[in-house]
């Protein structure tokens, strides 16, 4: 038989089964990671990350990136095992992040794990990396329910979903220009803060006042899309002005009214988006989500609302494999296909 023929029985077997052992791969931006998981725990779960790496270049460099999952990938699979203290024969499939992300660094995960489905001959899926952030929710809330909406905020995302299934989710709202992580990354820059900006600006918030008048884009609009380019902008403008008048510039000040804007917004419309279509409970994904301010303020109109407040540990928020094998869990119970050796990476999916 055929190598996809093979794959697909064995994937359909699983369909009805649980407790079977999932190899999820992740290599979609800066993170090398690799986990093993059986239904929705973590059985091992391994993360190589290069943040030290790009730090120097004040962002992540692509090609650099690349290079590294490829330096990384193999031990990082090694190590999970010994972790886990299985072998390869005790998987039953392979979960891979096909996209969206930097193509040539979802290029290795995919060729490595296309190779390793092959020279098992185990079903392969391919798993769309915003999704994954999502199903991250399942791992710590054993007992959460499809449908529900959700916050996604991460660093090129920033939406408001409406989760029905693996398969089906609605967007009802996102970013028209830059993501709030991306808006982080780049004012912390403008700080001379370094990479990654987000929890750097958290700490310099805690510092600070929110003394600093920013606009808030589509302020009293009814939508729910997001707009930070103008917000990024404004914090540029007052940091240039004030080094241009030779003033100090308030650092800690800038961080904790940039935070509080940035949060304010995302609050706002989640909770609206919940309120007019009849939703009680909210997740959140994404690095974002594991800011503590975001966290706080969500919690509080979360309890003000009676809508409950649904968040992976911050440890999960940022990219992991294990996220990428939960989702694949619930994407193989709704029937995705196996994935033939043509599967290709997707910087846009
Ligand atoms: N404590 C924090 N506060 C604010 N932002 C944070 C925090 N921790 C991480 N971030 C931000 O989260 C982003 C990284 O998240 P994530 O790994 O989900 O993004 P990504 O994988 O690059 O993008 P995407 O998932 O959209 O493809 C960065 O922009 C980072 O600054
Ligand atoms: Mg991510």
């Amino acid at each position: 038989m055929e190598y996809l023929e093979i794959a697909k029985s064995k994937l359909q077997t699983l369909r009805a089964l649980d407790n079977y052992y999932i190899l999820a791969i992740e290599s979609s931006c800066d993170e090398t990671a690799v986990a093993i998981t059986r239904n929705t725990e973590i059985v091992a779960s391994v993360i190589s990350s290069q943040i030290d790496i790009h730090k120097r270049f004040g962002g992540v460099v692509p090609e650099i990136a690349s290079r590294n999952h490829i330096l990384a990938i193999d031990n990082l699979v090694k190590e999970a095992f010994k972790k886990a203290n299985l072998t390869f024969n005790d998987i039953s499939v392979i979960a891979v992040t096909y996209g969206a992300g930097l193509l040539g660094a979802l290029l290795v995960g995919v060729a490595y794990a296309k190779a390793l489905a092959y020279a098992l001959q185990l079903p392969l899926i391919a798993i769309n990396h915003v999704k994954s952030h999502v199903f991250a929710n399942f791992i710590a809330h054993k007992d959460l329910q499809m449908p529900f909406m959700c916050l996604l905020v991460s660093g090129g995302h920033t939406e408001i979903l409406e989760v029905k299934s693996y398969h089906d989710i609605e967007i009802l709202g996102s970013t028209l220009d830059d993501a709030v992580g991306e808006a982080f990354d780049k004012v912390a820059r403008v700080l001379g803060f370094s990479y990654p900006g987000g929890p750097e600006i958290e700490k310099h918030a805690k510092l600070g006042k929110n003394c600093i008048s920013l606009p808030r884009a589509f302020k009293g609009e009814k939508h729910f899309n997001f707009s930070y380019s103008g917000l990024k902008t404004a914090v540029l403008n007052y940091v240039n002005t004030l080094k241009l008048k030779g003033q100090d510039i308030p650092y800690n000040d800038i961080a904790c009214s940039f935070q509080t804007e940035a949060v304010a917004v995302l609050v706002e419309k989640a909770i609206r988006a919940c309120k007019k279509n009849n939703y009680n409970k909210l997740c959140i994904a994404g690095g974002v989500a594991a800011n503590g301010y975001l966290r706080n303020e969500l919690d509080k109109a979360g309890k003000k609302h009676n809508i409950e407040i649904i968040a992976p540990p911050k440890y999960l928020c940022t990219d992991n494999a294990a996220m990428v094998g939960v989702a694949g869990y619930f994407a193989i119970k709704e029937g995705i296909g196996a994935s033939d050796l043509y599967q290709d990476a997707d910087a846009r999916a």
